[in-house]
């Protein structure tokens, strides 16, 4: 048996998570959390809202799926590393803000660091066993989301409801409207810097628009190597939960004969220039990345509201990276204060609009 603890239990991927681990014997939920929703005695030990690094020390779990959204995530991810226990990874956001302060706890803990993120696991999976001489690069894959094929003049009056009709995942608001902005992909690359190694300079992104790829490795010599799957997040979670073992779904295998598309696209860096601005705060390092999240998250949470249009999301996270200092963060109390600098930065910037 494998112990679980399930962070984020009410969220999309908390119920798929539910789901996949109902169907695995092998799976024990041992604990779950939640922000603000009850839990009703869905696992032996439950915590709605707080800090949940009492409720795991009390579990003592096999694993941690961290499907916390943003950066409420971050204690957790570094709990779990820290303590040598193996997180499956859902909340991408705790590696983008965190990513050096995880990679030494991991260093320290010496546990297991398992994407959920569906386009990491699909790297994961590729990389397995390689040799990393043998790899040039990769290549995430997003949908382009709900507004694939506008410019940015058919934007400037879309609506939350508009950019939450997500052409091929079922997802949670924040990420949903991630996925609209490109911003989910630019978290994406600096999230698959962290876990692969690898500079920007080796991580792609292309449209799929049907979302059956989910990424691709590069091989130098010549071939890729790519993960095909229908969309649905059953399935890197139970790889994830069930690592190393794999261990069978019901869920159906791709049907090859019934018309699958398979088209690539480039993105449109104009339309769409959150992508191009979370590479820059990578690639700045030190909080960059805290900064581009914290004001991505204020950003989405106005648009969500009504107070901010759509275009004016990118326009935030431009301008609350422009004004913060960016320095690295020693541990998490710098990075909580480098985190509420950016929201306090981002908020101004918000009521001055
Ligand atoms: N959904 C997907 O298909 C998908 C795919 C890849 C990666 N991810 C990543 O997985 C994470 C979760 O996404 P989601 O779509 O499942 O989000 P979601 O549906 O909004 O669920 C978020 C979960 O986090 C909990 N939560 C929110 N704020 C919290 C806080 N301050 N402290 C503790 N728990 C809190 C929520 O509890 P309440 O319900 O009580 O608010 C809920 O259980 C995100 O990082 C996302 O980027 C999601």
């Amino acid at each position: 048996m494998k112990r679980v603890a399930l962070l984020g239990a009410t969220g999309s991927i908390g119920l798929q998570a539910r789901e996949v681990i109902d169907a695995h014997p092998e799976l024990e939920l041992v604990a779950a959390s939640s922000g603000s929703q009850q839990l009703d005695g869905i696992a032996p030990l439950t915590q709605v809202g707080g800090d949940p690094v009492q409720l795991l020390e009390q579990a003592e779990p096999d694993v941690v799926l961290n499907a916390v959204v943003g950066f409420a995530g971050v204690r957790a991810t570094l709990w779990t590393l820290e303590h040598g226990v193996d997180l499956a990874l859902a909340n991408k956001e705790s590696l983008v803000t965190a990513g050096d302060l995880a990679l030494a706890a991991r260093k320290r803990g010496g546990g297991r660091l398992l994407p959920v993120d569906s386009e990491h696991s699909a790297v994961f999976q590729c990389l397995e066993g390689r040799d990393p001489e043998t790899v040039d690069g990769v290549v995430l894959t997003a949908s382009g989301g709900p507004f694939r094929g506008r410019n940015r003049s058919e934007l400037a009056d879309v609506t939350p409801d508009d950019a939450l009709a997500h052409p091929t995942w079922n997802m949670g608001p924040k990420i949903t409207v991630d996925s609209a902005t490109l911003a989910n992909k630019g978290l994406e690359v600096i999230e698959a810097h962290f876990l692969f190694g690898l500079p920007y300079d080796r991580i792609d992104v292309v449209i799929q628009p049907t979302s059956v790829v989910h990424a691709l490795v590069r091989l130098r010599d010549g071939s890729s190597l790519a993960h095909l799957g229908y969309p649905d997040m059953r399935v890197p979670i139970s790889y994830a939960l069930t690592y190393p073992d794999r261990s069978r779904t019901d869920l159906p295998q791709l049907d090859f004969t019934s018309g699958l598309v398979l088209q690539f696209e480039p993105v449109d860096d104009e339309t769409f220039p959150m992508l191009g601005l979370a590479r820059r705060a990578g690639q700045a390092g030190g909080t960059y990345p805290c900064a581009f999240n914290a004001a991505n998250e204020v950003a989405v949470a106005a648009f969500l509201d009504g107070r901010l249009p759509f275009l004016g999301i990118s326009e935030l996270v431009e301008r609350t990276m422009d004004d913060v200092d960016g320095a690295a963060a020693a541990d998490l109390n710098e990075l909580v204060e480098a985190d509420a600098q950016a929201r306090r930065l981002a908020e101004e910037a918000l009521v001055a609009a």
